[in-house]
């Protein structure tokens, strides 16, 4: 099926995007896909209905349905860690493990997120890291006109400096510190986590979250502020258990539960409706076809909505570290191209950093835009130059503007002829750079559970097509495992067998720290 893909690339690669839109006027129509609010404009992507039917058919030969099924049944399909994979059974979107008390867990921490927003706790530090973070962390800043709790604040780097920086100013004893770890080992967050119960001094409150138990209560956590979850989430799936806690804390459990519906709705639509009309199902065969078709290792992640500022980073471990793969789930070497590079920042301010190497660079750089129509408080003005400032740089990047334009441009504003033929080729866009267009009504505990859910299960489509395990992470393994190699040699109490660069920027560090 590969090669029908190939054929199609061959044929669109001559055909600007400007050509594709002339050809056919109800091609915005025909690519734009919905779910209730949620749009996805795939019209600006450089292909068309025979693409998309080309990859179609891959995604029905690589078994994607089977996949899907076998993923909401409970397979092990995380098969190097003979795991499930279950995360929609946090949210009531797939049944859980036998004997797993999914909904009594949840009661359960929602129960002590209401406790701690009732009492005088003013202020609750997170620690943990990726995805015991990442996802919290994002969340509470999306839904920060929800959050009415304690303020919530979120440490995960082993930089001292981050905790130092956080607590400065907060009051030990009004203050809530929740370690999340679904290890309860991981180096940055221990370090982190007996440096916050120092600071504490036996003061303010701890809890955590984790699916080490023994972990937490060696710890000295007692076990009625210990919230577990299940071997069967992913640390970058697990913002829906109790790794939610701060942000379930900072909305309340109504509208955690609200968030949780949302990528219930999501699951639903992904589990159910057909190939051709499932909203994860086309955001990955776009993808596909940017990555494996097109050739584009990158994808920009622009969300149009201050809020959604640490989205790109939480889809950066979502979809990296899923399917950042290079051997199948046999173990063989990918004969394809796997997860790209994403990268990202808000709109506008990504407009007056990078974007000029998105509209005049060598490399195509295709861009996903996320954008709620409507505000939740800030004023409609400002919106309304939000959304003209993301519909133009779609355009922009789509049709660009040819060297007869900038001519007529600049002859009408009086250029000489010499000045002219001088700055067209600076002042001409090549145009034909592909987007998707992602907008539903108002960024809100639902629709962002949608949204996540969607990007989660896109991360799952590509990886069925890939042939690749999304679920395991083996490759930050190795980092860790040399790191703690490396502890003995920086306190200047151990010899290891070290490459003479690493050696000597060990011993350089040793000298600039006397
Ligand atoms: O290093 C990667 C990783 O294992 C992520 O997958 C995970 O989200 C993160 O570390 C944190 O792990 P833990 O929740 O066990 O502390």
């Amino acid at each position: 099926m590969w090669a029908a893909v190939e054929r199609e690339a061959a044929r669109l690669v001559p055909i600007q995007l400007r050509e594709l839109f002339g050809a056919d006027p109800a091609r915005a129509e025909r690519l734009t896909f919905r779910l209730d609010d949620l749009t996805v404009d795939l019209s600006k992507e450089k292909w068309d209905q025979g693409v998309l039917d080309a990859l179609l058919g891959l995604a029905r030969a690589a078994d994607v349905e089977g996949q899907r099924a076998r993923l909401f049944a409970g397979e092990p399909v995380n098969l190097t860690e003979h795991r499930a994979v279950l995360h929609m059974a946090l949210r009531g979107g797939a049944e859980p493990p036998a004997g797993d008390d999914v909904q009594g867990t949840l009661d359960r921490f929602l129960a002590y997120a209401e406790n701690v927003r009732g009492r005088g706790i003013t202020d609750v530090v997170n620690i943990g890291i990726g995805g015991s973070d990442l996802g919290p962390a994002m969340v509470a800043q999306a839904l920060s006109p929800d959050i009415d709790g304690p303020r919530l604040h979120f440490v995960s780097n082993v930089d001292g400096a981050h905790l130092a920086d956080t607590v400065k100013g907060l009051n030990p004893e009004t203050t809530l510190v929740i370690v999340a770890s679904k290890t309860f080992t991981t180096l940055e967050t221990m370090a982190n986590a007996r440096a916050a119960r120092e600071w504490l001094g036996g003061r303010g409150e701890m809890a955590a979250v984790s699916t080490n138990l023994e972990g937490c209560a060696e710890f000295g956590i007692p076990g009625e502020r210990v919230f577990g979850f299940w071997d069967w989430v992913g640390g970058r799936y697990s913002v829906w258990s109790s790794i939610g806690l701060p942000v379930a804390i900072g909305i309340g459990a109504a509208k955690f539960r609200e968030f949780l519906a949302g990528a219930a709705a999501m699951d639903a639509h992904f589990r159910d409706a057909p190939l051709a009309e499932s909203l994860p199902v086309l955001l990955a065969l776009a993808g596909i076809w940017r990555r494996n078709a097109m050739g584009w290792p990158t994808v920009a992640l622009i969300p149009y909505d201050q809020r959604l500022a640490r989205f790109p980073a939480y889809v950066q471990q979502l979809d990296m570290e899923s399917n950042g793969k290079q051997v199948t789930r046999e173990g063989e070497a990918v004969p394809t191209a796997t997860g790209p590079v994403i990268w990202g920042e808000p709109g506008t301010n990504a407009q007056h950093s990078f974007f000029q190497l998105l509209h005049q660079g060598t490399d195509v750089v295709p861009v996903d835009f996320i954008a709620a129509a409507t505000p939740r408080d800030a004023d409609a003005g400002h919106h309304m130059l939000l959304m003209a400032n993301m519909l133009a740089q779609g355009q922009a990047l789509a049709f660009g503007k040819p060297a007869a334009e900038v001519r007529d441009e600049m002859a009408a504003k009086g250029a000489s002829s010499a000045e002219i033929e001088r700055l067209v080729p600076h002042r001409t866009f090549p145009g034909d750079r592909p987007s998707t267009t992602i907008l539903f009504r108002r960024l809100d505990p639902f629709s962002l559970g949608r949204l996540i859910a969607l990007f989660e299960h896109k991360v799952f489509v590509q990886g069925a097509i890939w042939g690749v395990n999304s679920y395991d992470q083996w490759g930050v393994e190795l980092g860790k495992v040399l790191a703690v190699r490396l502890i003995p040699v920086l306190k200047g109490e151990g010899e290891a067998q070290l490459d003479a660069s690493t050696a000597a920027l060990a011993a350089r560090i040793g000298e600039l720290q006397e």
